[in-house]
């Protein structure tokens, strides 16, 4: 994903959604990919409008990835082989960057290697949904046939929607319970304050406001504060005491083997997807 200014694009997305357009937004707003030598592959004409207006080239043709020194691969998982056939093969002058739950770097190298070459050289990365608004963390992978280049690359291009760190491709899988699904469990939680506080009493409006801010508020303590979860948790817990109180049925509900377990299902969903 050098600077190359040649005929074909430098760097093609395949599939603009909600995740391919926060990507390619930022990136461009962070200038670490130009427009003017990105090509877009989207077959929907509302996302296709968005993405134009950015200005960069859009196209449904997914040909047009063939040649580009790196291509962005954001289409749904079970919409892949359908996109590999159209795209064709690619040769291992080109890296794609993978961001599909499910297929491993290995499947996504032979569906685009044409049967006859090796194929292009493939890093994966799982990040969420929080890069709509550039607070995504992003885990990236070093997978079939790339080289520590591509993934300083992909770590850039990853950095315009929030934090990215590297990973084993091993802990991919991993990677989707601890990073691409954790956002709902946050939702989850979120949900069931505002429901207890809406029983006790609290309109809507007010409840919805208070569980907000005040995850919004610890979350920002927790990012900035330099203290661990369970040194600010014993900050605001006294013995015999309120949050005490709380704490205590989160405990005896076995909260945290709740949360491993959670996890683990989401790992090994991601793992049962996999190909
Ligand atoms: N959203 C997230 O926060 C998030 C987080 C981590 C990982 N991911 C992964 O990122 C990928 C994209 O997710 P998303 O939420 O951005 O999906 P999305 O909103 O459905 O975006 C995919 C886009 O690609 C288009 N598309 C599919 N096949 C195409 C083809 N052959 N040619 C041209 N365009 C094509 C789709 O069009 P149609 O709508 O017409 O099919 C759609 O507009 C998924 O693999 C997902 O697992 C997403």
């Amino acid at each position: 994903m050098s600077e190359d200014h040649g005929d074909s694009a430098n760097i093609a997305f395949v599939g603009c959604g909600n995740l391919g357009m926060a990507i390619l937004s930022r990136a461009i707003c962070s200038e670490v990919i130009d427009p003017a030598t990105t090509v877009v592959i989207e077959r929907d004409a509302g996302r296709q409008a968005e993405a134009s207006r950015l200005g960069v080239r859009v196209t449904a043709d997914a040909a047009a990835a063939r040649g580009a020194q790196g291509v962005v691969l954001a289409v749904k998982p079970q919409h892949f082989l359908e996109a590999a056939q159209a795209i064709g093969s690619l040769s291992g002058a080109t890296c794609v960057v993978s961001v599909m739950a499910g297929w491993s770097s290995a499947a996504i190298r032979a569906a685009l290697s044409g049967g006859g070459s090796d194929g292009p050289r493939v890093v994966r990365a799982m990040p969420n949904m929080a890069a709509q608004v550039g607070l995504s963390m992003t885990a990236v992978a070093r997978g079939a046939g790339a080289t520590s280049d591509d993934v300083t690359a992909a770590l850039r291009l990853f950095s315009a929607i929030g934090k990215a760190v590297e990973i084993p491709e091993a802990l991919i899988d991993a990677a989707v319970a601890a990073v691409g699904s954790a956002p709902a469990y946050l939702y989850l939680l979120a949900e069931a304050q505002i429901a207890a506080a809406e029983t006790m009493g609290f309109d809507a409006v007010t409840a919805r406001a208070m569980t907000i801010e005040s995850i919004f508020g610890a979350a920002t303590l927790l990012a900035t504060d330099g203290r661990e979860p369970a040194q600010l948790r014993a900050a605001v817990t006294s013995a015999g005491g309120t949050t005490a109180a709380a704490v205590n049925v989160f405990e005896r509900g076995e909260f945290v083997a709740l949360v491993a377990a959670a996890m683990e299902a989401a790992r090994a969903r991601s793992a049962e997807l996999g190909k």
